[in-house]
């Protein structure tokens, strides 16, 4: 009603009032209401905008990731914030591995020795419930760099680096760690997802913590829920972070 009467006055003028729509969503989506666009400023400090910020967002990392500097920068600091957290790297779904990369270098600059666990099939979505993850997403699908590129974009003399190939749950079986101190869980779809933050969640350290890439955006719905039933079950809570589709949860 109300955009009726508005484009009245605004379709003379050359302007429309249009309804903005997500681009992929799942169908059905019971609390769309909730997926909006942002609502409070429009101008905000943005570190990760700097140049003093290029030093990290190398070739190698820049190069090999999907996420966006924004993303990068909040692993990054998370990272950070685990320096003295005992326990190992973890990451589901690492692409090309360039946030893998962003993990070990931060690693590194903090004189900390990670070992580090690196899943991914290497070859896109292998296996989709269709039921849950949607009609939006097919077999092959991001697909992204094969295993041996990756193993060399995570080349690292310090660290000990182990590139998992497969499709998880299973090769959950191949990460023999005890305690994780920094985990970042990137896979999309609910089966890998609910079993990686279970993983996980079983050997975070106190003090330890799991990023979430895909936490609010709404292709990735059956991923939040397999996210929130697995915080349930372990008495952790998340924050979900304002404009950005990441969440990140502190490990009571
Ligand atoms: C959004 S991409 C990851 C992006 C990456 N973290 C980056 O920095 O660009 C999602 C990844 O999840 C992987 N994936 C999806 N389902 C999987 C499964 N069941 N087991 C292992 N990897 C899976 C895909 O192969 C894909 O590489």
């Amino acid at each position: 009603m109300f955009r009726q009467l508005a484009n009245r006055i605004l379709v003379p003028l050359g302007l429309e009032l249009v309804r903005r729509h997500p681009q992929v969503i799942p169908d059905p989506l019971p609390d769309d209401a909730l997926y909006t666009g942002p609502e409070d400023y429009n101008r905000l400090f943005r570190p990760w905008r700097g140049s003093a910020m290029d030093r990290w967002f190398t070739p190698s990392v820049m190069g090999n990731t999907m996420l966006s500097r924004q993303k990068l920068y909040t692993l990054m600091q998370s990272v950070r914030l685990t320096r003295s957290v005992p326990g190992d790297l973890f990451e589901a779904g690492t692409g090309s591995g360039g946030a893998a990369r962003l993990m070990l270098d931060v690693s590194r600059e903090l004189g900390v020795r990670r070992r580090g666990w690196f899943l991914d099939t290497f070859a896109g979505y292998q296996k989709i419930d269709a039921e849950r993850d949607g009609a939006h997403v097919s077999i092959n699908q991001c697909k992204l760099a094969p295993r041996d590129q990756v193993i060399e974009v995570l080349s690292d003399p310090l660290a000990d680096v182990h590139v998992v190939a497969g499709l998880i749950p299973g090769t959950l079986a191949e990460v023999t760690t005890d305690r994780i101190a920094f985990a970042h869980i990137d896979v999309n779809l609910h089966e890998p997802t609910a079993a990686a933050t279970r993983f996980c969640l079983e050997r975070l350290s106190p003090g330890g913590v799991i990023v979430f890439d895909d936490y609010n955006w709404p292709a990735c719905y059956a991923a939040r829920h397999a996210i929130d039933a697995a915080c349930r079950d372990f008495g952790q809570e998340l924050i979900s972070l304002p404009e950005s589709t990441q969440a990140i949860l502190f490990r009571q």
